[in-house]
């Protein structure tokens, strides 16, 4: 097997990126860039599983790469391209349609959320959207996976799928099996709704997240009303643990404080939450305003994030096109 490290992640370009995104993996994108060689991919086959007004989607995608930038990644250091320009993913997702398993599938808890209580009525696309993750990672033999935590069972698939096409077609280690690099900390960013939700793009309430553009006085607004508890801020872990929005908000502070839960809760034991809440907006208008800044300056130049998707293209292409003629020849495609 080869021994060269390579780290493959992916966003959807789906609007309103947010804190769970940011936390739970781009920042941790932007500190293996220095160390590892990194491809990071704005997956845009991925967000047309559910229906995208064209004209939003385009704004997304630069949107997206905008976000990258703003948030540290650097075209120079990694990779940075969309999907859909590289045809190789799709041809590869396609191999995998006929490696991967149906019953594989019919276990994706993502899919089951996505599609709701009407499955029939849910695209193929979302139903094999696993298959074009695992195309997406292995067709640059990819080794690392930087992602949330509910990304874990996408990967398990990934795992899957490579395992048995190196047996189905006799080729021992032809594709490495990448580990998913999931934060201890914070693999799972909450709703400030609702602290047994994760914090998501989708739901309904914009108080339920801090995304990535909103203004420092709505980020003070949303920690402020977020949903915390009426007794003071516990001081053992056990007890944070049957209060989920606390355990949240003490998660996040933890994070963006560059400690960790205990000393966190040592530092709050006793407080109130208004007391924790205001040392969190301070930190995170501190850590989120510039980024948002940031992404609304590169989103007034949208030739030059076209231009460095362009780019990012050429060289993912170079990479894919060589693993996908070796792979086709495994597959015994002429
Ligand atoms: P997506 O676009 O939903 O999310 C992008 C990344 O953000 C993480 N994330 C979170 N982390 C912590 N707390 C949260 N509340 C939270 N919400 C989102 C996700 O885990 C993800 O890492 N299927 C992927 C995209 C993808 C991909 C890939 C990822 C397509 N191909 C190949 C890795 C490798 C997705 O929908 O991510």
């Amino acid at each position: 097997m080869s021994s060269k490290k390579l780290v493959f992640s992916g966003v959807q370009p789906t609007g309103n990126l947010h804190l769970g995104n940011y936390l739970g993996a781009i920042k941790n994108f932007v500190s293996l860039q220095n160390d590892m060689n990194c491809v990071y991919c704005v997956v845009d086959l991925h967000a047309i599983t559910t229906f995208q007004n064209p004209d939003e989607l385009k704004n997304n995608i630069l949107e997206t790469t905008a976000s990258f930038l703003a948030t540290g990644l650097d075209p120079n250091k990694s990779i940075i391209f969309n999907q859909s320009s590289v045809s190789a993913h799709s041809e590869l997702a396609w191999i995998f349609n006929c490696v991967s398993k149906v019953g594989w599938l019919n276990r994706m808890t993502q899919f089951k959320d996505k599609a709701g209580s009407d499955k029939e009525k849910a695209s193929v696309g979302l139903y094999i959207y696993p298959n074009l993750m695992a195309a997406d990672i292995l067709l640059y033999k990819a080794t690392h996976v930087p992602v949330g935590a509910d990304q874990k069972q996408h990967l398990e698939l990934t795992r899957d799928i490579a395992q048995k096409f190196n047996k189905d077609f006799n080729c021992k280690d032809f594709f490495p099996l990448p580990e998913p690099l999931i934060l201890k900390n914070i693999s799972r960013v909450m709703s400030l709704r609702d602290g047994t939700k994760k914090m998501s793009k989708s739901e309904e309430s914009d108080y339920s997240r801090i995304n990535l553009k909103d203004s420092s006085d709505e980020i003070v607004k949303k920690i402020k009303k977020a949903k915390s508890d009426s007794e003071p801020i516990p001081d053992n872990i056990k007890s944070l643990e049957k209060k989920p929005e606390a355990l949240n908000l003490l998660t996040i502070y933890s994070e963006v404080s560059k400690t960790n839960l205990e000393k966190a809760l040592i530092e709050m034991a006793g407080k109130e939450y208004s007391y924790i809440k205001g040392k969190l907006a301070d930190l995170l208008v501190a850590e989120i305003s510039p980024i948002g800044k940031e992404i609304v300056k590169l989103m007034n130049d949208k030739t030059h994030l076209t231009k460095i998707l362009k780019k990012g293209s050429e060289k993912a292409s170079i990479k894919a096109e060589e693993n996908l003629k070796n792979i086709r020849e495994k597959v015994g495609l002429i």
